[in-house]
C-alpha cells in the first residue's frame, strides 16, 4: 500500500503533511482560525503539545463577539491573514467590496485532499510525473458575509523536503470584489531568531548573497519593474544566526512567478515572525465577479538541516526534475559562440563566416547570431517588432546562412526580443496602439525600445506569427529570448479604466501564453532566457526556458560572486556562462584565460569573442577548454553542487560537483589576490565515498574518499591575481 503523505486528526482538526524529511503541521482553533503549528524536520506523531499558550495581551483584540481575552489571532500564529479580523500583521489578503470596506473574516470551512498535484492554469508550476509522487491539501476558508472561498493549496512530494503552496480565491458570494492583494502564501514562525538571505543586484550585478538581522518591523524585498528583475531576485531564505553552508536550518523560499513579487518579512512587538510571499500589491487591483476565481501564481518552500547547501541541492532537483519540462532539460547542453560580444551590431554573412569556420576548427558545437539579423538594425534604436531578415547583413536570407552553419556541423541559434518595439519599426507603422502607454502621456523610452501590450491578444498572435515563419524553417535549432528594459506607462489598451490594475499581471500572463505557444509549436527548439543578463532568472522561466544568460557582466571573478548567489536557487545547468575578452569589456579586469573557462564550466559553457582574433596561445586554450568540457559537462551540468569556499569571505572561491552516479568529480578553486608571502591553503572536499579512492585525471595520483575528505590537497601556489585550478577525479573502486 502507498504510504499516506497527508494525515489528518478528524476531531481536533490538525493537519500533518509529512514524508521521510519533512513535517508541516497546521490546525484549526478558536473561531474557526487556521493555525500554524509546524513547518521542519520530520516528526512521526504530533500530540498536541504546540497548542499556542492562551495569553492576554494588552492592544491585541480578540474574537468577535468573545468574551475570552486570552485568545486573539493578532498573536496565534497563522496561515493565512487578512485586513480587517484583528490582525495587525501585514495582510496576505486585502479584498475592496461593494461597501467600500476592506474587511474579511476567514473561517475554517472544509478540506480536501488529492492525490497529485492539480495543474495551475496558465501558470507555470511544480509538476508530477505520476499521482502517486505526491499529495495536495486544500483547506478553504470562507468568509460568510461576502461568499468568498480562499482555498490555500499545500502539495507535499513523496521524496523531496519540499512544500509547494498557492492560493485560489473563489467568489461564490453575489457582488463582484476587487482584489488588492493576494499572497501566495503566509508563514508565521514563533520562537526563532531568524536572519534573511536575499539575493539583490543591478544590471551586470545580479544575485549577489546579502545576509542580514532581522529587526522589529516590516521589511519588504520586492520588485515593482513588471519583471523578476535583476534589482531584487524572488527569493528569500530564513536561517538561524549559526546556519552555514554545511550546518544549521535553512528555510528557501522561491517564487515561481516573473514579473512584480513582493516578500514581506515582519518582526512583530512579541517577537514572531510573519511571512508574506506573493505578487506585489503595488498597482495591482483585479477584478473579481461573482463566480469567478483567481489563481495566485506558487511558492516552492524547502526545508533544510544541513545549512544552505543541502536547501541549494534540494532547489536544483525540484527546478531541474519538476519546474523545467523542455525536452532538453536533461540533455547536454551545447558549447556556444554567440557574436555579441564579437560584432556587437557591426556584421555581416561575410563578417560572420570566419567566426563560424572558427568555431568548427575548435570544437564548438553551436552559433548564435545575436542581435542586429533582422528589420534594418544597425544600432539599438530601431526595428524591434519586424521579424524580417536584414537584407542588406544577409543579401542571400537567412537560411542560406544558416544552410552554411549546419554545413560545418554546428547548430544555429537566433535572438529574438520578442516583447519590445521600437518607434522606427514597421510593426509601430502599421499597430501603433501595440505599443503599451497611458493615454495622452508620452511613454518613457529605455534603450530608446517600448513595451509591447502583452495583454492583448492580438499583439501575441502577430508576434507569434513573424516568429512562426521564421522558425518553421526547420533551420533554427535554438532561441535567445532577450528582453532589454523593464515596465512603465502601465496600460491595457483593452481593459477599462477601472480595470488598469490588472495590466502587470496580464503582462506575465500574456508572456506565458506566448512561451507556451511557441514551446508546444516547436519543441524541438532550445529556449535560452535572457533579460540583458539575468534580469529575470527565476523559476516561473525555468518552466519554459531550461536555460538563461546569467548576466551581462562576463568577467570571470565578478561572475564568482553572481553565480554563487545563482546557484543558492537555480541549478548549475540553468546558468549559461561564457568566456570573453581579456580585459573585460564590462569592468576592464584582466584574468587569465584558464580562469575564464574554469569559471564558465561552473555552467553552460560559451564564448563570447571573437574567434578569428585570438593570439596562438588563447586559440590553444580555447581547444583544449572545449575537449576538456565534453568530457566533464555532464557532471558540472547535472552533478550535486557543494560550495566550499567563498570569495565573500575568503581570498579564495571553490566549488566542487559530483555527478549523478557518484563516480567522478571535479573540483574548480579560484584564488583571489596574490600575495608577496601567500599562505599555504588546502581545500577539502565533500560528499565523498569514504571507502572508495579516486584518481586525479591530472597526475593520476590515487587518493582514499577519506583522504580528500579529511586531509584535503594544498592548493597550488602560484604568482599572479586570480590564478585558477580544476581537478577531474574518478573513482577506480
Ligand atoms: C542583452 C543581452 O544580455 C546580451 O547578451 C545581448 O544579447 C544584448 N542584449 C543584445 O542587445
Amino acid at each position: 500500500m502507498v504510504e499516506k503523505l497527508i494525515t489528518v486528526d478528524q476531531k481536533k482538526k490538525i493537519f500533518h503533511l509529512h514524508n521521510s524529511k519533512i513535517s508541516y503541521l497546521l490546525s484549526v482553533e478558536d473561531g474557526g482560525t487556521l493555525c500554524h503549528l509546524y513547518f521542519g524536520k520530520r516528526v512521526n506523531d504530533y500530540h498536541g503539545q504546540l497548542r499556542y499558550p492562551r495569553v492576554d495581551r494588552g492592544f491585541s483584540g480578540n474574537l468577535p463577539g468573545s468574551l475570552e481575552r486570552r485568545f486573539s489571532r493578532d498573536t496565534l500564529p497563522k496561515e493565512y491573514s487578512t485586513a480587517g479580523e484583528m490582525d495587525y500583521h501585514t495582510p496576505a489578503a486585502i479584498v475592496r467590496q461593494k461597501d467600500g470596506s476592506n474587511a474579511l473574516f476567514l473561517t475554517y470551512k472544509d478540506y480536501q485532499i488529492v492525490d497529485g498535484k492539480p495543474d495551475l492554469k496558465g501558470l507555470p508550476h511544480a509538476w508530477v510525473k505520476n499521482n502517486s509522487e505526491a499529495q495536495t491539501l486544500i483547506v478553504t476558508l470562507e468568509d460568510k458575509k461576502t461568499g468568498l472561498l480562499f482555498d490555500l493549496l499545500y502539495t507535499i512530494y513523496r521524496d523531496r523536503a519540499v512544500i509547494t503552496r498557492s492560493v485560489k480565491v473563489r467568489n461564490e458570494g453575489k457582488e463582484p470584489v476587487k482584489l488588492e492583494k493576494v499572497a501566495s502564501m503566509q508563514i508565521d514562525f514563533v520562537g526563532r531568531d531568524f536572519e534573511t538571505i536575499t539575493l539583490p543586484g543591478a544590471h551586470a550585478h545580479e544575485r549577489t548573497i546579502d545576509r542580514n538581522h532581522i529587526n522589529q518591523g516590516i521589511h519588504a524585498y520586492q520588485s515593482h519593474r513588471g519583471t523578476s528583475s535583476h534589482q531584487m531576485n524572488p527569493f528569500l531564505a530564513l536561517v538561524d544566526p549559526e546556519t552555514t553552508e554545511f550546518n544549521g536550518d535553512a528555510y528557501g523560499f522561491a517564487f515561481v512567478y516573473s514579473g512584480n513579487h513582493k516578500f514581506e518579512v515582519e518582526k512583530d512587538q512579541i517577537e514572531q515572525l510573519h511571512v508574506n510571499v506573493g505578487i506585489n500589491d503595488f498597482d495591482f487591483n483585479w477584478q473579481l465577479k461573482a463566480g469567478q476565481s483567481f489563481q495566485t501564481p506558487e511558492v516552492l518552500m524547502v526545508y533544510s538541516d544541513h545549512g544552505l547547501n543541502q536547501m541549494s541541492q534540494t532547489f536544483h532537483s525540484l527546478i531541474h526534475d519538476r519546474i523545467m519540462r523542455s525536452k532538453f532539460k536533461d540533455s547536454l547542453r551545447p558549447i556556444v559562440v554567440n557574436n555579441w560580444e564579437a560584432t556587437y551590431f557591426d556584421f555581416d554573412e561575410e563578417k560572420l563566416k570566419p567566426i563560424v569556420d572558427e568555431a568548427k576548427k575548435l570544437g564548438i558545437e553551436m552559433f548564435v547570431l545575436d542581435d542586429g539579423w533582422f528589420g534594418h538594425r544597425d544600432d539599438d534604436n530601431s526595428s524591434l517588432g519586424d521579424w524580417q531578415v536584414f537584407d542588406k547583413k544577409f543579401p542571400q536570407g537567412l537560411g542560406h546562412f544558416a544552410d552554411y552553419v549546419h554545413e560545418q556541423g554546428l547548430k544555429f541559434g537566433l535572438w529574438f526580443e520578442p516583447e519590445m518595439i521600437s518607434y522606427n519599426s514597421n510593426l509601430y507603422k502599421e499597430h501603433p496602439d501595440y505599443l503599451m502607454q497611458v493615454p495622452g502621456r508620452q511613454p518613457s523610452p529605455s534603450r530608446n525600445q517600448y513595451l509591447l501590450d502583452l495583454g492583448r491578444k492580438e499583439v501575441r498572435q502577430n508576434i507569434f506569427e513573424q516568429m512562426s515563419k521564421i522558425l518553421s524553417s526547420g533551420k533554427i535549432d535554438y532561441i535567445k529570448w532577450d528582453m532589454n528594459r523593464h515596465l512603465s506607462d502601465i496600460y491595457e489598451a483593452d481593459l477599462p479604466a477601472d480595470r488598469q490594475g490588472e495590466t502587470y499581471h496580464r503582462y506575465v500572463l500574456g508572456l506565458y501564453d506566448l512561451l507556451e505557444k511557441l514551446d508546444q509549436a516547436f519543441p524541438d527548439i532550445l529556449l535560452e532566457g535572457c533579460s540583458g543578463g539575468g534580469g529575470r532568472f527565476d523559476a516561473g522561466m525555468a518552466y519554459y526556458e531550461p536555460q538563461i544568460w546569467c548576466s551581462d557582466d562576463s568577467d570571470a571573478i565578478d561572475r564568482l560572486f553572481i553565480q554563487e548567489g545563482t546557484s543558492l536557487v537555480y541549478p548549475q545547468s540553468m546558468m549559461t556562462s561564457h568566456v570573453s575578452v581579456s580585459p573585460n569589456e564590462q569592468n576592464g579586469r584582466i584574468t587569465p584565460f584558464k580562469t575564464r573557462g574554469i569559471v564558465a564550466m561552473w555552467g553552460d559553457l560559451g564564448y563570447e569573442l571573437d574567434l578569428t582574433k585570438l593570439s596562438h596561445e588563447d586559440r590553444e586554450s580555447v581547444a583544449k577548454q572545449v575537449k576538456e568540457y565534453k568530457k566533464i559537462r555532464q557532471i558540472t551540468q547535472f552533478g550535486k553542487l557543494y560550495r566550499l569556499k567563498s570569495a565573500r569571505t575568503s581570498n579564495q572561491c571553490a566549488w566542487e560537483v559530483i555527478s549523478p552516479d557518484q563516480n567522478e568529480v571535479i573540483l574548480s578553486v579560484v584564488k583571489m589576490m596574490a600575495s608577496g608571502q601567500p599562505a599555504i591553503t588546502k581545500t577539502k572536499l565533500v560528499g565523498l565515498d569514504e571507502n572508495r579512492h579516486y584518481e586525479d585525471q591530472d597526475s593520476h595520483l590515487v587518493y582514499g574518499g577519506d583522504e580528500l575528505m579529511n586531509l584535503g590537497i594544498y592548493d597550488p601556489v602560484e604568482q599572479g591575481d586570480f590564478k585558477a585550478q580544476m581537478y577531474h577525479f574518478k573513482a577506480i573502486d
